[in-house]
This record gives C-alpha cells, sequence and structure tokens, in this order.
C-alpha cells in the first residue's frame, strides 16, 4: 500500500470482499475524505480510524479517542477525577486524539511539547474552542523542565516505537505521583515507560488503546462487540512479543 494506491483500494474495498477496515497512520486524514459519511468526531478530528458499509455507503469514525479513554480508565481507575495538569508530547494525528480525550474528561490545562513549535500551535489553533482554560505549545526538551507541577505525561509521539528514534526526555521534574502514559504500543513497555517504573511513577501502555480502539470498528463489521479481556490482551502481547523478536 502507498500513498498512489489508497484512494483506489479504499473505493474497492467491497470488491475485493472486505466490510470494514481499521486504518493507520499516515492515511487517517486522507481515509476521511474517501467516505460517504464521517461522525461528528471524525469530522472535527479531520482523520479517520475505522471505516465500515452501511449499504453501499461507506462510514466513518475516530475511535481512537475512546481507546485512549478507555485503556486509561481500565489501567489507571480514576486518573481524571483529580484534573491536574497534563503534558501530551506531540502534534500529529494521535496528539489531536488524545487532545480530544482530555477535553472529554475536563483535563483544565494541557500543554503540547513537539518538535515542530509551528504544529504544535497549530493544534492549539485548533482545540481553542474545546473548553481548555489554558492550551499552550512549546519546544520539546529533553531537560524535561515543563514536567514540574505535571500530573500526567501522554506520549503521542512515534518516539521510542521499534525502528523509531529514541525519545529523550528527561522525567527527574516529574511529581511522585505523576502518571505517565505511553500510546506506542511495539514495544509492548517503551523506554518512557521503563524510566517511569523506575522512579516509582504509575504507567499505563499503549496495547489497550489499540485493542479499545477496534472494539466498535469489530461490532460494525461482525455485529458482536469484544470485551477486552486479559485473554484477548494476553493474546495481542503474545503476538507482538513474536514480531519484536
Ligand atoms: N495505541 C494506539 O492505539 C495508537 C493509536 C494511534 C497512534 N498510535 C501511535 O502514536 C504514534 C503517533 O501517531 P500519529 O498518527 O500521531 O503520527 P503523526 O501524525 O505522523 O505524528 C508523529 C508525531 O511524532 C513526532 N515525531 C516523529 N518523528 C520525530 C523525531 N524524529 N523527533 C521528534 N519528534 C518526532 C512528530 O513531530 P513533528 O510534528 O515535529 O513532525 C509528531 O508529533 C505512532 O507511534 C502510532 O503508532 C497508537
Amino acid at each position: 500500500m502507498n500513498a498512489e494506491n489508497f484512494p483506489g483500494f479504499v473505493r474497492k474495498l467491497s470488491e475485493f470482499g472486505y466490510c470494514g477496515a481499521n486504518v493507520t497512520l499516515p492515511y487517517k486524514e486522507k481515509a476521511l475524505a474517501l467516505c460517504d459519511s464521517t461522525t461528528e468526531l471524525a469530522t472535527r478530528l479531520g482523520a479517520v480510524n475505522t471505516l465500515w458499509f452501511e449499504g453501499p455507503c461507506l462510514r466513518g469514525d475516530n475511535t481512537d479517542v475512546g481507546g485512549f479513554l478507555a485503556n486509561l480508565d481500565e489501567q489507571a481507575p480514576g486518573w481524571d477525577r483529580k484534573g491536574g495538569p497534563a503534558v501530551v508530547l506531540g502534534a500529529g494525528g494521535a496528539a489531536r486524539a488524545v487532545l480530544a480525550g482530555l477535553a472529554a474528561r475536563k483535563i483544565a490545562c494541557v500543554t503540547l511539547l513537539n518538535r515542530s513549535t509551528e504544529r504544535a500551535l497549530e493544534l492549539v489553533d485548533e482545540a481553542s474552542s474545546w473548553g481548555f482554560e489554558r492550551l499552550a505549545a512549546e519546544a520539546l526538551d529533553p531537560c524535561g523542565r515543563s514536567l514540574e507541577k505535571v500530573d500526567l505525561l501522554i506520549n503521542s509521539t512515534s518516539l521510542g516505537m521499534a525502528g523509531q528514534p529514541k525519545l529523550e526526555l528527561d522525567l527527574s521534574f516529574l511529581p511522585d505521583t505523576a502518571l505517565v502514559s505511553d500510546i506506542v504500543y511495539t514495544p509492548l513497555e517503551t523506554e518512557l515507560l521503563k524510566a517511569a517504573r523506575r522512579r516509582g511513577l504509575p504507567t499505563s501502555s499503549g496495547l489497550g488503546m489499540l485493542l479499545h480502539q477496534a472494539a466498535p470498528g469489530f461490532e460494525h463489521w461482525f455485529g458482536v462487540k469484544p470485551e477486552v479481556t486479559p485473554q484477548l490482551r494476553a493474546l495481542i502481547e503474545a503476538d507482538v512479543r513474536r514480531g519484536e523478536t
């Protein structure tokens, strides 16, 4: 699959015998443009990760937001009760979904740290009407000064993913109770999560988000909503581990 044949492939999904699909980077924006209709959330985020047919019409949704929230709720119940400041690393499609999730849970103050501050500022501009009290953008600085007084740190860059550069970020400034979440799921435990664990901080890994974002699609495709059980997680973990070796 490449950028050129993606539109043709999506338009012929049903001819190829598919009842829908999950879409990943870098095709989520392109997929939105190919849908006959999209949910309000997908339209607002400008990205689709789940495609399915309703009759001849191709529908699109963005289930990354729900997947991100369901995973945190599962791995760190009550994480949003305090509503304290959050730092989001990244300003791409996944960061946009994470930001929408934080807005839905009324997290008031969020700082985006990204390599390209221009891209982060664009996202801040876009999300300025989502209900945040304070939303700021800064450059991603390895010394980690911006992590002071932060309750929640989320990596939504591709840094630390297998085959991608390492995420260089000193966690020393994070308060002792801060929750560290990484939405990257290959490897299952990223270097960021390992560093957080070494500091004794609570962590949340990315595989659960993948599983939870997939459940609504599965329901559209096969009429059954799968439950994200420990058994299902173990099965997929084993599969990811096989790919790691
Ligand atoms: N767990 C899940 O279910 C789930 C769901 C969605 C995404 N993800 C993961 O989230 C990650 C990001 O996905 P995405 O769709 O947001 O991708 P994207 O739109 O391409 O954005 C990539 C982000 O990573 C940053 N980045 C990439 N290379 C970098 C480098 N060398 N140095 C510094 N920053 C760098 C980019 O910064 P610039 O803006 O400066 O380029 C941008 O913020 C991927 O690893 C993806 O697998 C996981």
